[in-house]
Order: C-alpha cells, then sequence, then structure tokens
C-alpha cells in the first residue's frame, strides 16, 4: 500500500472543519456532528500509518473555540476524554506502531483530569519514533509564537540570549512543534478558505489543499485526492523555475 502515491508529502495537516454544518444539514445536534467527525479522525489518523505518512497534524480545538456555547465546549471536552481513555487503554496497539502523541496547544484552562491523561499519553509514547501524531488542542498560532517570543525575553534578561543571536531557528525552537517538519500539505475540509489560526509560523510554504466535503463524511479516498493534486503541485520555496 506504501507506494500507491507519486509523491508522498512528509507532514500533512488537517483543519478538522464542518462538524456543526453536517449535523445541521441531518437535523441534529451539533454534538452528533462532533461525534462522528471523532470517529473519522480515528479512521484517517490509521490511514495515515497505513500508506506511510510519517507526521500527522490534526486541529481539533483552537483557542477560540471557548466562544462557543458551554453546551457545546462540553461535549467536545467529553469525546477528547473519550479518545485519550481509549489511548490509555489500547497502549498495546500504539507501542505496536511506534506512535508517537502529542498534543499541541495550551494546557493552562483545559480541564485538569484532561492535561493528566494527555501528559500520560504524551508520556507513554514518547520513545516512539515510527510515526508523530499531534493534536492541536486549545491550540492558538498566534498564542504559540508568542509564547515563544516570551520565552526567548526571559533568556535575554536572565542574561542567557543576546538580541543579535535571535533567529528564525531559535523562535521555531520555542514552538510547540519545536523539532518537527513543517507541514507539507494542509487540508482543509467544509471549503473555508482559512487558516483560523493553525500554524501560521509553520505554513510559511505548506501546500494547500481545500474540500468540500464536510468532515464527518471525509474517507480515506478524500485524502487520496488531497495527496494525489499535493503530488501535482510546484514547490518553489521562492526559488526561480
Ligand atoms: C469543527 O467543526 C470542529 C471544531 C471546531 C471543534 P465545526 O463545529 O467548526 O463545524 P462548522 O464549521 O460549524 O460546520
Ligand atoms: C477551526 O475551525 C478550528 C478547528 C477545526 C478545530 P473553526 O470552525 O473554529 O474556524 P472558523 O471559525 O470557521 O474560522
Ligand atoms: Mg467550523
Amino acid at each position: 500500500m506504501e507506494n500507491k502515491f507519486a509523491v508522498l508529502p512528509r507532514h500533512i495537516a488537517i483543519i478538522m472543519d464542518g462538524n456543526g454544518r453536517w449535523a445541521k444539514q441531518r437535523g441534529l445536534k451539533r454534538y452528533e456532528g462532533h461525534k462522528v467527525g471523532a470517529e473519522v479522525f480515528r479512521t484517517i489518523t490509521q490511514y495515515c500509518i497505513d500508506i506511510g505518512i510519517k507526521h500527522v497534524t490534526f486541529y481539533a480545538f483552537s483557542t477560540e473555540n471557548w466562544k462557543r456555547s458551554k453546551v457545546e465546549v462540553a461535549a467536545i471536552m467529553t469525546l477528547l476524554r473519550q479518545y485519550l481513555e481509549e489511548m490509555r487503554i489500547r497502549f498495546a496497539e500504539n507501542e505496536e506502531l511506534g506512535c508517537r502523541i502529542r498534543f499541541i496547544g495550551s494546557r493552562a484552562g483545559m480541564p485538569k483530569d484532561i492535561v493528566k491523561l494527555m501528559d500520560t499519553v504524551e508520556k507513554r509514547s514518547a520513545d516512539k519514533d515510527k510515526v508523530f501524531i499531534n493534536i492541536a488542542v486549545n491550540y492558538g498560532g498566534r498564542a504559540e509564537i508568542t509564547e515563544s517570543v516570551k520565552e526567548i525575553a526571559r533568556g535575554i534578561k536572565r542574561g542567557d540570549i543576546d538580541i543579535d543571536d535571535i533567529d528564525e531557528e531559535m523562535i521555531g525552537a520555542r514552538l510547540y512543534t519545536a523539532g518537527q517538519p513543517d507541514p507539507d500539505l494542509i487540508i482543509r475540509p467544509s471549503g473555508e478558505y482559512r487558516l483560523s489560526n493553525f500554524l501560521l509560523w509553520q505554513s510559511a510554504y505548506s501546500e494547500f489543499y481545500i474540500d468540500d466535503v464536510l468532515w464527518p463524511d471525509y474517507t480515506p479516498q478524500d485524502l487520496d485526492r488531497a495527496i494525489e493534486a499535493y503530488g501535482k503541485r510546484d514547490r518553489r520555496f521562492g526559488n526561480a523555475q
């Protein structure tokens, strides 16, 4: 299965969007959309592993998503909790896959039990290096860059960092994604042409693929289409043809 594509992105990032619209179309509560979306997340994670994608990042909850109703936020947190419990129980399976799971985003403001579960799942998979999965929870690109800048400022204050030594590498090394390659391909289902505060720094040269399919309807075939389109892109990184 691994050689199905001419070019395989090293890192795919997916904005899991469209759950609410999917539910609305069916006369269901938004929660039902998130529930199906969470299942699709599991399916697509497995598929990415099957086809040999080394790094996958999913956008699950943004720093702006707290603006939603209490009921909706609580429903999303419950689904996250269920997933984390499952990851803890299915530890052996994950171990076999060599899958390292990391949560990118701010832990501040997150329910304490979820933070604890996140730490457990991260710690238990910390020595795995076959596949890298990032799940962005309470994630905001601006907040991430702000934190990096603050960290550098603290270093300057301590006298450990010289202002003239600040460079892109130094900023990147203090982001949640430190040490990981930038996303080659960013996929957004549900037809919106925006990043919504996702991986602002890391997406400098990412290829974008917008799909009209809503996330709960998203299938491995949809991902195939995005990867095939990616294979036809001409990535220049500022070079001349
Ligand atoms: C994405 O689906 C899930 C989260 C943002 C948590 P939405 O809930 O944003 O779905 P739409 O955009 O309203 O359809
Ligand atoms: C981005 O989707 C966040 C996630 C998918 C987790 P939103 O639905 O929150 O983005 P906007 O509000 O449409 O820009
Ligand atoms: Mg949305």
